[in-house]
């Protein structure tokens, strides 16, 4: 079964007519079937859905990979344009996430969660499916969460924090989840922002789900919060599955992507907004 995926959210684009914003989305078509990946932060999505001339009619399924509101603030309106719709998330999906000005550790964080609560996303039609392990959430469409995070293998990112007690505590994106998704060859990885660490992911993948080949890593892999001490060791790890494309969104950043670009050459591209890729 062919699947295509379609970039709807990135913090760049792909070429003129498209808008580029903070975040990500995707669209997954799969026979007859849709899906979306993350929503972005809200304004882009339908107006790169328009571009592309593509609508949300007959989305079967939303999958959220976190709570932030840069993957989440499409979903009011993405509910609205299909009425009841199933929303695959983890149970953390609407932790209090908060982040600090590092410049100014002593003014209060400032929340980054879900632009809107639950209740009036049920209100709206989000029927929501809450999974805090992974799941073949869809035929095919593995909800890939729950994951173990050795913290050495994750990204550094102090400025993430959650209230506890009358503080605050660094917060590990408890939420986080990617998708994975079959093909006819090897699988595709999808990551939304990647906080468990995409090499814990696919650690993850090897020792869980026993692949070890991946035709595709999409999406936002977080390499922005990895020293650049980090990137062999990622790239080899890359290697290590014979990913045949390396496409890059959202918070890889530019110098993990010129990394990535100069290593993978053929193999990579810039998955930004507009990007359609078939597997
Ligand atoms: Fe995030
Ligand atoms: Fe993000």
């Amino acid at each position: 079964m062919e699947t295509r995926i379609t970039i709807l959210c990135d913090n760049s684009i792909s070429r003129s007519g498209f808008v580029g914003e903070h975040g990500f989305s995707c669209l997954i078509e799969r026979g007859d079937e849709k899906y979306l990946f993350d929503t972005g932060p809200g304004r882009s999505l339908p107006l790169n859905l328009e571009t592309l001339n593509m609508d949300l009619k007959g989305l079967k399924r939303i999958f959220i990979s976190h709570g932030h509101y840069d993957h989440t603030g499409g979903l009011p309106w993405a509910v609205q344009q299909v009425g009841e719709i199933e929303v695959v998330a983890h149970p953390a999906v609407f932790s209090r996430h908060m982040v600090m000005d590092p410049a100014a550790p002593d003014k209060p964080p400032r929340y980054i969660g879900c632009p809107v609560s639950r209740e009036e996303l049920e209100r709206s039609g989000a029927i929501f499916r809450f999974m805090d392990h992974t799941v073949e959430a869809a035929p095919g469409v593995w909800f890939v969460t729950g994951i173990d995070r050795d913290p050495d293998k994750a990204p550094k990112d102090p400025r993430l924090a959650v209230p506890k007690g009358n503080g605050f505590v660094q917060d590990f994106i408890e939420d986080d989840a990617s998708l994975l998704i079959e093909t006819d060859g090897a699988p595709v990885l999808i990551l939304g922002c990647a906080h468990a660490g995409v090499l814990n992911i696919l650690e993850y993948l090897r020792t869980k789900m026993g692949i070890d080949r991946l035709r595709a890593i999409l999406g936002g892999t977080h390499l922005m919060f990895y020293g650049p001490e980090d990137l062999p060791g990622v790239i080899k790890e890359f290697e290590r599955f014979s990913v045949d494309l390396v496409g890059v969104s959202h918070c890889t950043g530019f110098q993990a992507a010129v990394e990535l670009s100069n290593h993978f050459g053929d193999r990579f591209a810039a998955a930004s907004a507009g990007k359609t890729f078939t597997f």
